[in-house]
């Protein structure tokens, strides 16, 4: 089933880029419109879980997080421009007693708004998880209330979707996503 036209170009240029441009930089400028976008996002009561730590290409923050990642994601990641790494809030301060229930969906949330703001000005993203999550928490001395979830790579693709094999890239049908609706042309 095709995706309708009116999806926007950023949503439908979206991919999770497999080669990055290992010239491309980031200005501060552009890294702070990245966590603007991120801290404009809505949260459950406006509990705002999430937290960043950003490592350009060739700096010092970015040299501890590469020397983490697995070797599947250390083949393309480090040639980004930025590698942000994306924390949430899981429990209260001293407590094993959760921070929020939402505290997941809320980040998520707030790494799509960074990641959609990242196409506009002309970034692509590759969201991921192969890393070692204890050492990098070890490294940034991360406080047990916060749980590192995932990063995302942001740079120049240096492909088209599809271009580069990787997991496939097919969607579920919208009727397989839909679990209820009347269309306006079907109602009685
Ligand atoms: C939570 C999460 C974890 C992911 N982990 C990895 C990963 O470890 N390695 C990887 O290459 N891609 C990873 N991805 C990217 C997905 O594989 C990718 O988004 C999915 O296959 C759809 O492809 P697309 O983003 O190009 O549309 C992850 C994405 C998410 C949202």
């Amino acid at each position: 089933m095709p995706v309708v036209p009116e999806v926007h170009p950023a949503v439908r240029r979206r991919h999770s880029p497999m080669v990055f441009e290992p010239g491309a930089m980031i200005s501060d400028a552009e890294l702070d419109t990245l966590l603007d976008a991120a801290r404009l996002a809505p949260s459950a009561g406006n509990s705002q879980p999430w937290a960043f730590i950003a490592g350009r290409r060739g700096d010092a923050v970015h040299a501890r997080i590469v020397r983490h990642l697995a070797g599947s994601s250390a083949r393309w990641a480090p040639d980004a421009s930025v590698i942000v790494v994306n924390l949430a809030r899981v429990s209260l301060e001293d407590s094993d007693d959760v921070y929020s229930d939402f505290a997941h969906y809320d980040l998520g949330q707030a790494v799509a708004t960074m990641t959609l703001q990242a196409l506009s000005i002309g970034f692509d993203a590759h969201q991921f998880r192969a890393f070692d999550r204890e050492a990098v928490e070890a490294e940034f001395d991360v406080p047990r209330d916060w749980e590192i979830t995932t990063m995302t790579a942001f740079g120049i693709a240096a492909h088209a979707p599809g271009e580069v094999v990787g997991v496939s890239r097919e969607r579920r049908d919208r009727d397989d996503v839909t679990w209820a609706r009347v269309r306006v042309d079907e109602r009685g």
